[in-house]
């Protein structure tokens, strides 16, 4: 079964934990807008909820579905947010950020009662590490930030959009950092978020409550704690 095909299987295996009236965070790359074109056509059958996006761009998509949004002056807490993420391990420690917007994504999300991913059969791992953290630095540190991460093993590139470094909704940059297998997260986590210059970072460790993966047409639902199969027809 394509990657696609799964991304659909998990995102509407998502709904069942949206319950009306709810403040839902609104997450950001394919999978997630999965979920929101989804929960557009809910809201367009009745469904009440008011949702915080976590990019610009999932902010406008919101808005033509008819989705209601809200922002934080008015909300102190978010029932879910559903989001999709790069990597998972057994832990459900995440790298997040491949569509740059991680920090907008972890604010939301340390804003949220429950995380649920939402994530196709690739996204899995053991270890995270294969794909590339991505680090949100200002720019004028960007040089420094980039040999300092260099210095923990890590190849770093800056990401370009259009020839030019891309720059996220809040203005900064993002350093995409291969560190290979990353055996203790938390730890890296935490150098990370301790170099001046660095905004945030894409691991979010103890963060998620639920994944939702989709391995063929079953949708597999992981607790940090137990694992049960979910039913991909809500
Ligand atoms: C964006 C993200 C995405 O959730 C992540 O890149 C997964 O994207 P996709 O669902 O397209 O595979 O973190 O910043």
């Amino acid at each position: 079964m394509a990657h696609d095909a799964e991304k659909e299987a998990a995102a509407r295996a998502s709904l069942r934990f949206v319950r009306d009236g709810a403040i839902a965070g609104l997450g950001s790359g394919s999978t997630a807008t999965d979920v929101i074109r989804l929960l557009g056509e809910r809201v367009r059958a009745g469904l009440k909820i008011r949702g915080i996006p976590t990019s610009r761009q999932v902010g406008e998509l919101a808005a033509t579905l008819g989705i209601p949004l809200t922002t934080f002056n008015e909300v102190q807490e978010i029932d879910i947010t559903i989001d999709g993420a790069d990597e998972f391990d057994p832990q459900l420690s995440l790298i997040k950020g491949g569509g740059g917007a991680l920090l907008r994504e972890k604010v939301v999300a340390s804003a949220s009662r429950q995380l649920v991913i939402v994530a196709d059969s690739s996204k899995q791992v053991h270890t995270l590490g294969n794909f590339p953290v991505p680090v949100e630095v200002i720019a004028f540190a960007e040089p420094l930030v980039k040999r300092r991460i260099e210095m923990l093993g890590a190849t770093v590139i800056l990401r370009q959009s259009n020839g030019r470094p891309f720059v996220t909704d809040e203005g900064h940059h993002i350093l995409d950092c291969r560190f290979g297998q990353i055996p203790d997260a938390a730890a890296l986590a935490r150098k990370l978020r301790d170099m001046p210059g660095v905004v945030e970072h894409g691991l979010f460790i103890n963060m998620a409550t639920v994944v939702l993966v989709a391995r063929g047409h079953e949708v597999t639902e992981l607790h940090r704690d137990k694992t049960t199969r979910a039913d991909p027809k809500p």
